[in-house]
C-alpha cells in the first residue's frame, strides 16, 4: 500500500485510476485503527475498484478541553493494518496540508440543527469541525462512495445531510458497529480505560440492549425506560450525559414510528464513550 502526505500526490494517484475507468471508495479515519475501521475498507472493496483511506487527527472537531493532544497517533501500525486488508492508498496529511491558510477565518460547513442536539449539545462545534474536514477530504479524494461507521450515528446523519444539501455526487454507506465479545463498541478511546473501567464499560451496551428489548416488548414510556438505564449506568460508576430514544432522523419519537435509535454518551473516569442501538420493529 502506498502512503502519500500531500494533496498533489493523492490527486495524481486518484486521477490515474480514474483515467483507467476505476471506481473509488473512501474511508476517512483519525487513525489508531481497529477491526471496525478495517470493516470500512472491506466494505469499500465490495463497492469499488480502489479503496483510499485517510488518517488525520482533525483539530477542528475537538473542543478546548478535549483529548486532541493525547489522541493516539499510531501511523506505522495503521499502515500495517491497512496493508493487511489491501487498502490501495493511504492519505496521511499534516495539519498545514489540510488547512494551508491556517484555521483562523476558515471557510466552514455548518449544520444548524444537528450540531446542537445530543452530541452537538455536549460538544459545541464538533460537527461543524467534522463536516468541514469531511467536505475538504471529499474534495481532495473525489470518491464515488464513502464509508462511515454506524457507531457515530449522528455523525453519519450529519454527513448524509451535508452531501445532500451541497449536492455532492458521493454515495454514503453506513457500516454496522464492530463490538468486542462482551458488547463494548470498538473505539480508539477504549484504550484510555483502566482494567476496572474496562469491565464496567460493558454496562453501556447492556443498558442499550435492555432498552431495546423494552421497546420491542411494546413499551413506549421512553423517559421511564431511559431513566432506569441512567440509574444502571450511574450504579456502574458512569457520569452519563444523555441516554435517549429518538426516531431514525433523531427527532423525538412519535406514535407512528416503527424504528427507533437509543443513543448514549457517558464518562467513565476521564474517558467519554458513546454508543447507540437501532431498534426496528
Ligand atoms: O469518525 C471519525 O474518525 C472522524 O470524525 C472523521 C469522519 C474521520 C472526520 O475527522
Amino acid at each position: 500500500m502506498k502512503t502519500v502526505h500531500t494533496v498533489a500526490e493523492l490527486r495524481a494517484q486518484v486521477s490515474e485510476w480514474r483515467r483507467a475507468g476505476q471506481r473509488i471508495a473512501f474511508a476517512p479515519t483519525m487513525g489508531n485503527l481497529h477491526a471496525g475501521h478495517l470493516k470500512l475498507i472491506a466494505g469499500g472493496h465490495k463497492l469499488a475498484d480502489r479503496v483510499v483511506s485517510s488518517v488525520f487527527v482533525n483539530p477542528l472537531q475537538f473542543g478546548p478541553t478535549e483529548d486532541f493532544g493525547r489522541y493516539p497517533r499510531t501511523l506505522p501500525d495503521d499502515q500495517q493494518r491497512l496493508d493487511s486488508v489491501n487498502c490501495d492508498l493511504l492519505f496521511a496529511p499534516a495539519v498545514e496540508e489540510m488547512y494551508p491558510n491556517g484555521r483562523d477565518h476558515l471557510c466552514k460547513v455548518t449544520l444548524p440543527h444537528y450540531s446542537t442536539i445530543l452530541e452537538g449539545h455536549f460538544r459545541p462545534g464538533h460537527f461543524d469541525g467534522v463536516a468541514t474536514v469531511v467536505n475538504i477530504l471529499f474534495n481532495q479524494v473525489q470518491p464515488d462512495v464513502a464509508l462511515f461507521g454506524e457507531k457515530d450515528y449522528q455523525q453519519l446523519l450529519v454527513i448524509r445531510r451535508m452531501v445532500s444539501d451541497l449536492h455532492l455526487p458521493i454515495e454514503i454507506v453506513g457500516v454496522p458497529t464492530e463490538r468486542e465479545s462482551d458488547g463494548l463498541a470498538m473505539s480508539s478511546r477504549n484504550q484510555y480505560l483502566g482494567p476496572e473501567e474496562r469491565r464496567a464499560a460493558t454496562e453501556i451496551y447492556a443498558s442499550l440492549s435492555e432498552i431495546g428489548d423494552a421497546i420491542r416488548g411494546g413499551r413506549r414510556d421512553f423517559t421511564e425506560i431511559c431513566g432506569l438505564g441512567l440509574q444502571r449506568l450511574l450504579a456502574a460508576g458512569f457520569q452519563p450525559q444523555y441516554l435517549e430514544v429518538r426516531n431514525p432522523r433523531l427527532d423525538p419519537p412519535g406514535a407512528r414510528d416503527d424504528a427507533f435509535v437509543v443513543l448514549v454518551a457517558a464518562f467513565l473516569g476521564k474517558t467519554r464513550l458513546i454508543d447507540n442501538l437501532v431498534v426496528k420493529l
